[in-house]
């Protein structure tokens, strides 16, 4: 596991696009893993930028989004996919076609892991997935459990997350109680992740991930058995480690 300290937001986002940037340069038709949440906007901001300045192409890339909340329509403006089309999709030459999100739509839970992970393995698997990280540790919508979901599945999300997210939404109430969410294994199956992480409250969730026990009460912590991790994080999330 390599850990780059950013100064701030701004830097750590430039340093995060960097990482994509190299995995798309290197392999032009790879698969990105993709997140939302406020940690990714601006390295999808800086991602932008440079596909503007004829120095990223995007349209031999495929990507699989971590998850989605259960419920919510491609349309309405809270969920992923209007997430994911609004900060990145649409300002780069990426085929939408080859854009791929668990269907929130999908009443049936068990059908749509079963067959989001078959999209994932079709696509050959994820070579970089962007991870960011819940206050609770969480990674993709895998909340803190007594055991490590596997695939792709449905999840009722945890009060704090609720509480958490609620900002995106008009309230708290209005914020879905369940969403679909790649699970640890098929996170973990990803040749490359990349963790970002910003601010004093990521703080204890990133050194109970980094540094605590491997447990599936902080589902970040398996990020310790994987091969390949590189984790961008400011000054402030690093704030408890002795860098
Ligand atoms: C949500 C998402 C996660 C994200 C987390 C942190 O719960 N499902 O993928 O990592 O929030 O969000 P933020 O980056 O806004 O702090």
């Amino acid at each position: 596991m390599r850990i780059y300290k950013a100064t701030d937001y701004n830097d750590m986002s430039r340093k995060a696009a960097n990482v994509i940037s190299a995995q798309v340069t290197m392999k032009p038709d790879c698969v990105l893993g993709l997140a939302t949440g406020s940690s990714p906007i601006g390295t999808y901001k800086q991602l932008i930028e440079w596909h503007r300045e004829g120095l990223l192409d995007f349209s031999q890339v495929h990507t699989a989004n971590l998850d989605e909340y259960k419920g919510l329509t491609k349309d309405n403006d809270q969920s992923y996919y209007y997430f994911m089309y609004h900060n990145f999709f649409k300002d780069i030459n990426i085929d939408m076609a080859n854009t791929n999100i668990p269907d929130g739509t999908n009443p049936d839970g068990e059908a749509e892991g079963a067959r989001y992970d078959q999209v994932v393995r079709d696509l050959g698997g994820v070579d970089l997935q962007l991870l960011g990280l819940g206050r609770n540790g969480h990674i993709g919508f895998n909340e803190p459990d007594e055991v490590f979901p596997k695939g792709t599945h449905c999840v009722d999300l945890q009060e704090s997350t609720i509480e958490a997210n609620k900002r995106f939404f008009a309230s708290a109430d209005d914020v879905p109680k369940q969403a679909y969410s790649m699970g640890i294994q098929t996170i973990m199956m990803a040749r490359k992740i990349l963790l970002i992480a910003s601010g004093e409250d990521k703080a204890e969730a990133l050194y109970n991930s980094l540094c605590g026990p491997i447990t599936p009460h902080v589902p970040g912590s398996i990020l310790q058995l994987h091969q390949d991790v590189v984790v961008v994080a400011d000054e402030a999330a690093l704030s408890k480690f002795n860098l």
